[in-house]
């Protein structure tokens, strides 16, 4: 019976969780929201909340958990990529759990625990399995061939897709994170009222800058004419611009799968909870006979539960850092 504690704080979310034996026992997510007037997250600021939060959210992952540190086989964190300040707030928390009870550390890649998320509660994909990874940071598409054994297909080459979203709710003067507030007002709008270009990238790759900039110009130059635009059209633009981001995620998801010949389809990271995504993707899984897996929203963004779903399998491999082991932020 492996036990493990696992720790995230890659970027706004300080989360630790307590495993069994791939059973998640306790996850426990603490959001900061010290970022919100700032309309991104602060780096420093992350540091620091990381400081604060570590110790209170271990304590409450053990709350609950059927071990306690004295039972712990291992110690796992994440390693990167992400804000290396805050990385730092988990790395030297491991170390120090690594050292005081005697227990292998084990550094965990950030979007590989994203991608066996799916493994957190069932039903559980089958190998090999694509993954769809849309964060505020992340936007891939993956070929999970195993537990250990990835290969990433295609990516962003600038702004991931909850980023493309936060960005344009900027533009349209939203709060920080704007995507779940964009999902809401393009719920009462109409994705045809404007026209936005769909990025003209090759292959499995994104972009999502060109997209950005058309909504910029096209709010700047209607404020010329009316000083009201936005609020006039808030919900027709959050649904028209909405709309782009997920056709082309949904569209580029559909070639790769089609070109590897695989039906289970996953899932994963914050924007995965976008309802209009979720559309589009079951509509191209009934056409495909897919498979789809999507977590449950707390395993969705940042959480300590994927950690560990990693750290399981390093473990049994007894893939383990030293203490010298530091974080990367890319
Ligand atoms: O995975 P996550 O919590 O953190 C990162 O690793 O980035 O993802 C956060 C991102 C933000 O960009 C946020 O705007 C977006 O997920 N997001 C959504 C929704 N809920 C969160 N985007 C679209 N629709 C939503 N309902
Ligand atoms: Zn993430």
């Amino acid at each position: 019976m492996v036990k493990l504690l696992g720790l995230e704080t890659s970027c706004d979310e300080t989360s630790a969780a307590t495993n069994q034996n791939q059973c998640t026992e306790q996850n426990v997510t603490k959001t900061q929201v010290v970022h919100s007037d700032y309309g991104g997250v602060v780096p420093e600021l992350a540091s620091r909340a990381h400081q604060q939060n570590i110790v209170p959210v271990v304590e409450e992952a053990f709350k609950g958990a059927s071990f306690d540190k004295n039972n712990l086989d291992a110690v796992a964190y994440t390693q990167g990529p992400g804000l290396i300040g805050a990385l730092l707030v988990g790395n030297a928390f491991a170390k120090g759990i690594s050292l005081s009870y005697n227990i292998p550390l084990i550094g965990v890649n950030h979007l590989h625990a994203h991608n066996l998320s799916h493994f957190i509660e069932a039903p559980v994909p089958d190998f090999p399995f694509l993954n769809l990874l849309v964060s505020g940071g992340h936007t891939q598409i993956v070929l999970v061939k195993d537990y250990l054994n990835y290969e990433v297909l295609g990516q962003t080459i600038d702004d991931a897709a909850g980023e493309a979203l936060d960005k344009g709710g900027k533009i349209l003067g939203l709060p920080y994170p704007a995507g779940p507030v964009i999902d809401q007002y393009a719920q009462q709008g109409e994705p045809q009222s404007f026209q936005f270009p769909e990025p003209g990238i090759k292959g499995y790759d994104f972009s999502f800058s060109g997209l950005k900039t058309s909504l910029l110009y096209l709010v700047r130059d209607s404020l010329k004419k009316n000083d009201t635009f936005i609020v006039d059209n808030v919900a027709n633009l959050c649904a028209a611009y909405q709309d782009c981001i997920m056709r082309f995620l949904a569209r580029k998801l559909e070639l790769a799968a089609k070109n590897n010949g695989i039906k289970q389809i996953g899932i994963s990271g914050g924007v995965a909870a976008n309802a209009t995504l979720r559309e589009q993707v079951y509509q191209v899984a009934s056409k495909n006979d897919w498979q789809v897996y999507i977590p449950d929203q707390a395993y969705c963004t940042d959480n300590a539960a994927m950690v560990n779903q990693v750290a399981h399998h390093k473990y049994k491999k007894g893939l383990f850092e030293d203490l010298e082991s530091i974080p990367f932020a890319r």
